[in-house]
């Protein structure tokens, strides 16, 4: 198995080659490519020294599998070239997601729905995996009719950049832009650019991704994307009415045995998910799960996932072990 990353060097880069360590994966040869500004720079994996490459010299490699972590301008590009010679590439950027002719996979939901064939696999957006967690095994014993989701995300989902600038207005310097506004000691309602209809682009990735995981386009869903000055995970507000009553004890049950959910509700305990603890794990924290007994059939619900992991790398990962375990690649 010879793997490659591209944008190594990056957030969800960086969270990647930590968790292909971690977890073992099988492989004999790993190849770190991200900008030429990073070329030369040392990476340790399994106590040897890698040294970041350009993409071409990944591309001359002819790796089995590439993850790709540099945004979809990169992505466009190369993983076409890629996916000709045979390489199979997974994909973290918006690229290739709602392409009709590729799939968007979260594992324990529709991997097996991939083939041999599939040379260009989409990873969805970070916000759009945890939601999709929670919401599909809902959706398979009530029927979701309409969504409500708000969004609290973390500057770690904009990448590198972002992290400066929140810790450099932490230390007084306001010069940093990744964002309009600061965002240390603030809130902006924005992720992403504004499309003329009024939502963002991370939004309308939400949206649309959701339907297209879950294969039900007659959901209606709605969403607000927010920055918040967090780093640990992004958190969501959600708001489901299902086409059939549901039962809050029976939800807790279908989440407790859900692979890849943890219940975090207990609240008059003050036991509920929060960034800080979902930082630097896998799974995806749900709790104030109660009624909404303002409208029939519906249900709150606090849904928390660190967007690094499940929300990115683990999820990436997760899709190359389905590949190796099935023998597909
Ligand atoms: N952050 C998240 O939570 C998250 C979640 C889901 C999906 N994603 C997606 O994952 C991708 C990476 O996000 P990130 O947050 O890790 O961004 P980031 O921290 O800004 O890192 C970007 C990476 O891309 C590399 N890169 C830039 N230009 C390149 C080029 N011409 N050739 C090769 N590599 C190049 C950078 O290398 P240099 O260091 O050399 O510039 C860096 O390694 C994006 O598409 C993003 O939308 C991110």
């Amino acid at each position: 198995m010879k793997l490659g990353i591209v944008g190594v060097t990056g957030m969800v880069g960086r969270v990647m080659i930590n968790l292909l360590e971690k977890r073992n994966f099988p492989l004999k040869m790993l190849y770190l490519a991200a900008s030429k500004k990073s070329v030369g720079k040392e990476f340790f994996f399994k106590k040897k020294v890698y040294k970041v490459i350009n993409i071409y010299d990944l591309f001359l490699k002819k790796p089995d599998i590439v993850l790709f972590s540099a945004g979809s301008y990169i992505s466009k590009e190369w993983a076409p070239k890629f996916s000709d010679i045979g390489t199979i590439v997974i994909d973290n950027s918006s690229a290739w997601r709602m392409d009709s002719s590729k799939k968007l996979i979260i594992p324990e939901i529709n991997a097996s729905c991939l083939s041999k064939k599939d040379k260009i696999i989409a990873n969805p957006n970070c916000s759009t995996i945890q939601l999709v967690m929670v919401l599909f095994p809902l959706h398979i014993e009530y029927k979701i009719s309409r969504v409500i989701v708000s969004t609290y995300q973390s500057v770690t989902g904009t990448g590198k950049k972002a992290l400066d600038q929140l810790y450099q207005e932490k230390n007084g310097n306001f010069s940093l832009k990744v964002y309009p506004y600061p965002i240390y000691q603030n809130v902006l309602p924005h992720c992403d650019q504004f499309t003329d209809k009024g939502y963002t682009i991370e939004e309308i990735k939400l949206m649309n991704e959701t339907k297209k995981i879950i294969g039900d386009y007659n959901i209606a869903i709605t969403a607000t994307s927010v920055r918040v000055p967090v780093i640990g995970g992004h958190s969501e507000s959600v708001n489901i009415t299902f086409k059939k009553k549901p039962s809050i004890n029976r939800i807790h049950e279908i989440l407790l045995k859900t692979k890849g959910i943890i219940v975090k509700d207990s609240p008059k305990k003050n036991i509920y998910p929060m960034p800080l603890y979902a930082h630097g794990k896998d799974e995806v924290f749900v709790g104030r799960i109660r009624e909404d007994f303002s409208f029939q059939n519906s249900i709150n619900i606090w849904i928390v996932a660190d967007n690094l992991r499940k929300g990115a790398a683990t999820n990436a990962i997760q899709i190359a072990e389905f590949l190796v375990k099935k023998k597909y690649v």
